[in-house]
């Protein structure tokens, strides 16, 4: 009983579908998206920009505690999802760099840094309809949520996704080097000794390799309608 709660947890490697897959979510459910990875790549951005070390936990705590971050629906036309801004600065594509990939990998392996941040994601879904992307979303962040998804796909297909979506933004990458991030990153989120990356027990697995988005979409619908009565 209570008030209706719409949280659709979505996590998965990088490269799984989570955005676009998350934000279509979102849009026909009337919810509100919001990817969890922005709040790390904004800290790895502010951190580059600070000449704060990616090692450096204590002084990248502190700069967690005070991040303000705002995202919301697309001013701009050039592909992305959604703004994100920092300070009044539009910083939606200045995350989206290789660098700092790795930089935001780096930076929330930190146990205080994720401590940090805890709260402000979960005040972004205290909103009640909301679908959230990440990690450790279902494991973690929002343990409650009435449905958690996992995003699978094989460390090729991804590779071949994000070649595709960095090559539109005009920056070229070999297949291989690709591949060796991807993996790196994966190893790296996976093992934290904090929130790992991992599909919660609950989890509905999806396996995207074979799958248009449409379809993927349509299968996280499928579940949103079973699990949440309002839906
Ligand atoms: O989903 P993404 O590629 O934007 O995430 C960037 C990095 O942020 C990812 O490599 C690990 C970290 N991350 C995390 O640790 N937990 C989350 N819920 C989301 C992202």
């Amino acid at each position: 009983a209570g008030a209706c709660q719409l949280v659709v947890a979505i996590d998965g490697p990088a490269g799984s579908g989570k955005s676009t897959v998350g934000a279509e979510v979102a849009k026909r459910l009337g919810a509100l998206y919001f990817d969890t990875g922005v709040v790390y790549r904004v800290l790895a951005l502010l951190a580059l920009e600070r000449g704060i070390a990616p090692d450096d936990a204590e002084r990248l705590a502190q700069l967690a505690q005070n991040l303000s971050i705002r995202v919301g629906p697309p001013s701009i036309q050039d592909g992305r999802l959604y703004d994100v801004w920092l300070d009044g600065r539009d910083v939606t594509w200045a995350i989206r760099t290789p660098e700092i990939d790795r930089l935001a990998s780096l930076v929330s392996a930190h146990p205080p840094v994720r401590r940090a941040l805890l709260r402000l994601q979960r005040e972004l879904a205290r909103n009640g309809r909301v679908v959230i992307a990440g990690r450790d979303i279902g494991t973690v962040v929002m343990p409650e949520a009435p449905v958690k998804i996992w995003l699978h796909a094989s460390l090729e297909e991804r590779a071949r996704r994000r070649q595709r979506d960095l090559a539109r933004r005009g920056i070229v990458r070999s297949l291989e080097e690709i591949v060796a991030e991807l993996a790196d990153r994966d190893r790296r989120d996976a093992t934290r000794a904090i929130a790992p990356m991992r599909p919660a027990e609950d989890a509905v697995i999806i396996d995207t390799d074979d799958r248009t988005i449409e379809e993927v979409v349509e299968t996280v619908l499928a579940v949103v309608r079973e699990r949440c009565e309002c839906a």
